[in-house]
């Protein structure tokens, strides 16, 4: 049961909801356009306000389904974890995509409320701020990933949540090197009012 579990967690992530979509619905290929990436900013991005809301539901929820999976077939926090972790890789690493893929921040966003829900109300809010802030979506993604971890410690969740928090925020962050790349050099994208 177990390994059906992350089976079918890192199957469900692989899932490129983003790329599929736009595509079928809209004849667009998120790769071609913007950031080229496939998840739901570059979807906001270069179709507008509902196709990225989409994106963002349905990416969101492969990792909260993924997470549920594991409660289901298994029940043990470790599993729940590694269907979550393997739903963000998958996501990343996508079966269907040669192991090319998203950043991981909707189903990221999705284990986490499965997992830690009052983390997830602050890294939510806090990714909001810094989104309307400094317009910079990016960045906020990677903050946010980055006080996984720390808050999954404040709030004393045990040692194998606040693991899977420094794991999650690595994979959101390594995800975001051309990002970060761009954000140092003064060239990322800003969100500007046309996009909201
Ligand atoms: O969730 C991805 C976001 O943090 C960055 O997206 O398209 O600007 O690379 P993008």
């Amino acid at each position: 049961m177990t390994l059906l579990a992350l089976l079918l967690s890192y199957l469900l992530g692989s899932i490129p909801n983003g790329l599929w979509l736009c595509r079928a619905l809209w004849h667009v290929d998120l790769r071609q356009h913007g950031s080229h990436n496939i998840g739901a900013t570059n979807a906001w991005r270069t179709l507008g306000k509902g196709p990225g809301f989409l994106v963002f539901f349905l990416d969101m929820l492969k990792g909260l389904l993924a997470v549920w999976l594991g409660e289901m077939l298994v029940g043990t926090p470790l599993v729940m974890i590694l269907c979550g972790v393997l739903a963000i890789v998958g996501h990343s690493l996508s079966l269907f995509l040669r192991f090319h893929g998203g950043k991981g921040v909707a189903t990221g966003l999705g284990v986490i409320l499965m997992l830690m829900p009052k983390v997830t109300v602050i890294v939510f809010l806090v990714w909001l701020l810094l989104v309307l802030a400094t317009r910079y979506v990016s960045l906020g993604s990677i903050v946010a990933a980055a006080l996984v971890p720390v808050l999954a410690l404040v709030f004393g969740y045990p040692a194998l949540y606040v693991a899977f928090g420094v794991l999650a925020a690595a994979l959101i962050i390594v995800r975001h090197r051309s990002n970060i790349t761009r954000l140092l050099n003064g060239t990322e994208n800003r969100i500007s009012a046309g996009h909201l």
